[in-house]
C-alpha cells in the first residue's frame, strides 16, 4: 500500500473519535514506523510501504483508537521547549503544569539571581518539573521523589538525554527517603503536582487518562486532597525559613489547598490562575 492510501484509512478509523488533530496524528504515527520525518510522509505519499509497517500501522490506528495515548505510542511528548521520553507507567506531562515551573523559574531568578538554590520536586512522573527548573536554572540543584518505580527510570533516561547533572532522583514515599539525612530546613523551594483526583472522578474521566496512565499519578483519596495535607504538614521541617512551597491542583481546589496552607502556618498565598482562567496553582511561604 501506498503512504496516501495508509493515511486515508487512519484517518478514517481516528476521524470516529473527537480527537484534537487526527490528521496530525496518522502522519505522526506512520513517519514513526517508517523512521523518517513528518514532512517526507507530506512529500512522497505515492511511496509503497512494507507490508509488515502496514500492518503494524493498522494495529498501532487500531490500539490509538481505544484511546490509548498518542505519546505512549510515540514514546515522547514536548514540555517546556523540551524533548521528554515517556511510557505506560508515567503521567504524560501536561502544558498547565509549566505554569508551575514558569513561575518557579521567575522566582529563583528575581529572588537568588545567580546562588545556589535547592528544591525538592515531590512526585516526579518523568521528571518534567524536575528537569525543566534544572535546565532552565542551573544553578539550582534539584532532589526530585517518586515511589513508583517507572516514574524514577523514566527521569533518570530524561536526566541522561538532557545532559544534565544538577538533579537526584530518589525512590520512597514523599518526605520519607530524605528523613534522617542533611535535608531538614535545606530546601529553598518545594514543588509538586501530586496525585489530585477524587476517588469516585477517576472513573468519569475521559479513557485516555483512566485506562492508560497509572492511577497512582492520578487518585488524590476520597476527597482528591490526600497529598497537600500530607505535603503541607510536613514541609517546614525541610524548607528555610520563609521557603516556597508551590502545588499544581485541580480547577476546583484553590481555596481548600490555600486552606490547608493558612492552618499549617503558610504566608503570602496565592492562586495562579491557568490559560482557561481557572485555578491551576497554589503557592506560599513558610
Ligand atoms: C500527577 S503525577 C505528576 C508527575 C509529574 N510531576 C508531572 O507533573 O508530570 C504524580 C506523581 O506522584 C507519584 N506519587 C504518588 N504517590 C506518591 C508518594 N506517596 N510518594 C511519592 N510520589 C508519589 C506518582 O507516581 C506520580 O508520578
Amino acid at each position: 500500500m501506498v503512504i496516501n492510501d495508509l493515511l486515508k484509512l487512519g484517518l478514517e478509523k481516528l476521524s470516529k473519535r473527537e480527537f484534537s488533530n487526527p490528521q496530525l496524528e496518522v502522519r505522526l504515527l506512520l513517519a514513526k514506523l517508517m523512521n523518517v520525518e513528518k514532512t517526507y510522509i507530506y512529500a512522497f505519499g505515492d511511496k509503497d510501504v512494507s507490508e509488515d509497517i502496514s500492518n503494524e500501522f493498522l494495529s498501532l490506528i487500531e490500539k490509538r483508537s481505544n484511546g490509548y495515548p498518542l505519546q505512549y505510542i510515540l514514546k515522547h511528548t514536548e514540555f517546556m521547549g523540551l524533548d521528554f521520553h515517556v511510557e505506560e507507567g508515567v503521567l504524560v506531562p501536561r502544558g498547565d503544569t509549566e505554569i508551575l515551573v514558569e513561575y518557579v523559574l521567575n522566582y529563583v531568578k528575581t529572588r537568588y539571581g545567580e546562588e545556589k538554590v535547592k528544591v525538592l520536586d515531590l512526585g516526579i512522573g518523568s521528571g518534567a518539573i524536575s528537569l525543566s527548573i534544572a535546565y532552565y536554572a542551573p544553578n539550582s540543584n534539584i532532589y526530585g521523589v517518586d515511589i513508583g518505580d517507572t516514574p524514577i527510570k523514566v527521569s533518570n533516561i530524561n536526566k541522561e538525554r538532557l545532559g544534565l547533572d544538577n538533579v537526584e532522583f530518589i525512590k520512597g514515599d514523599l518526605f520519607e527517603p530524605l528523613e534522617g539525612k542533611s535535608f531538614d530546613k535545606s530546601f529553598h523551594i518545594i514543588a509538586s503536582n501530586p496525585p489530585y483526583i477524587p476517588k469516585d472522578v477517576i472513573l468519569g474521566l475521559q479513557t485516555e487518562v483512566k485506562d492508560f496512565e497509572p492511577s497512582l499519578a492520578l487518585d488524590g483519596g476520597e476527597d482528591g486532597l490526600d497529598f497537600y495535607r500530607r505535603i503541607t504538614s510536613r514541609a517546614k521541617d525541610f524548607l528555610v525559613d520563609k521557603g516556597l512551597l508551590i502545588y499544581e491542583i485541580g480547577y476546583d481546589q484553590g481555596l481548600d489547598v490555600k486552606n490547608i496552607m493558612l492552618d499549617n502556618g503558610f504566608k503570602d498565598i496565592e492562586i495562579l490562575k491557568d490559560l482557561q482562567g481557572l485555578d491551576r496553582v497554589v503557592l506560599g511561604f513558610s
